[in-house]
């Protein structure tokens, strides 16, 4: 008997995607221009507003707490908030913490997180070339994450490696992804690039289908469908020759939205109910107007989960067209 938030598609809320900053120290060239531009410090909510906003949403029977960023590990501060919320998975008001992270802060930090109640991180890595890494991420070094991977291993973290599939970019790599990722007893989760924000690069050219990559993976290796669920978004397969598990997050060539289970909440306490709509809700004036109580909070949220579309609308097709929404994929975190 756990409470719930049901949208009016009869979906239940309990993953919630928190995203702590919009900065980030690289600039993936599928996520970011360049010349990419970040909010004022003063406009982010603070570290107790965004504990405090957590916990409103356990309340309502969210679950499973990801914080995202831009890099979530550049916040400052962000230790201590881990430090907090992680009492709320020792009370088992939460299920799972966890969080997104491109790893170049994860050395030093790894061991914190075990500590305090992390389990398993998902990581970022495009490319296990250092000159395509860098490529990829404008100014990254590989080297640099790979300790933070190792750390996070020799921590007892468990692995997830997020590899968004680029088009004659990192195509020809996936299959040694996939070998890596098995030897190493990481999940390896493959992404479809999709159409938020202005980058410098067009994406069609970007754009690789993973139906197309799943019959070229079956060429090589014996895939087997998994029922496994994390409660995020990828499909599983279990690859015979490495034992390992292979995740498809495929928004534009199999919709996935019908069993959505998710909002996300930016840094500045918006709430989007889609990755792929602009609606939104504003949770800062609730949280802010009213400090002791959180009525006005929980009301506004109901709202938003009211509101919530039955689905995003991406689309890759046309050479030089605007994305689908002019937010970065750094802003809601994913
Ligand atoms: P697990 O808990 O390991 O299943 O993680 P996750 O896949 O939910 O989270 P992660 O942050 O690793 O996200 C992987 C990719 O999935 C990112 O590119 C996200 O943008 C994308 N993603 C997550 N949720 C959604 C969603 O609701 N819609 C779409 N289109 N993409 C999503
Ligand atoms: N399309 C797909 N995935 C993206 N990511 C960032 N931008 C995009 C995009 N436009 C991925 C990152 C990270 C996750 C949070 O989202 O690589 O793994
Ligand atoms: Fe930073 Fe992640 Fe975006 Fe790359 S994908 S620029 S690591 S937020």
């Amino acid at each position: 008997d756990r409470p719930s938030l049901v949208d009016p598609f009869g979906r239940h809320v309990h993953y919630m995607r928190l995203s702590v900053t919009d900065r980030c120290d690289l600039r993936c060239v599928y996520c970011m221009a360049e010349s990419m531009t970040f909010l004022p410090k003063a406009d982010l909510l603070t570290l107790e507003e965004l504990a405090r906003l957590s916990r409103a949403f356990m309340a309502l029977g969210v679950r499973k707490l990801r914080l995202t960023g831009g890099e979530p590990l550049v916040r400052r501060g962000i230790m201590d908030l881990i430090g907090e919320l992680g009492r709320d998975v020792a009370a088992g008001r939460l299920d799972e913490l966890t969080l997104t992270t491109n790893a170049t802060q994860l050395d030093r930090h790894a061991e914190g997180l075990y500590r305090a109640g992390v389990r398993r991180i998902n990581v970022s890595i495009d490319s296990r070339d250092p000159v395509r890494f860098q490529r990829i991420t404008r100014w990254g070094t590989l080297d640099r994450v790979m300790n933070g991977i190792a750390a996070a291993k020799a921590a007892g973290l468990a692995v997830k490696i997020n590899m968004v599939a680029l088009r004659g970019e990192n195509e020809d790599e996936i299959e040694d992804m996939v070998r890596w990722c098995g030897e190493n007893r990481f999940d390896l989760t493959l992404i479809e690039t999709m159409p938020l924000g202005e980058i410098d690069e067009d994406r069609v050219d970007q754009y690789l289908s993973l139906a197309e990559v799943r019959r070229r993976l079956e060429a090589r290796f014996t895939l087997t469908d998994l029922p496994d669920r994390t409660g995020g978004p990828a499909r599983y397969v279990r690859i015979a020759e490495t034992g390992g598990r292979l995740g498809f997050i495929t928004p534009l060539s199999h919709n996935f939205c019908e069993s959505c289970n998710r909002v996300r909440v930016t840094c500045t306490g918006r709430l989007y109910m889609c990755l792929g709509q602009d609606d939104q809700v504003d949770l800062r004036e609730p949280l802010r107007a009213s400090p002791d109580d959180d009525t006005p909070l929980i009301a506004a949220i109901r709202r938003g989960i009211d509101a919530k579309p039955k689905g995003h609308d991406f689309v890759i097709e046309r050479r030089g067209a605007a994305p689908a929404l002019t937010r970065h994929m750094s802003m809601t975190g994913g």
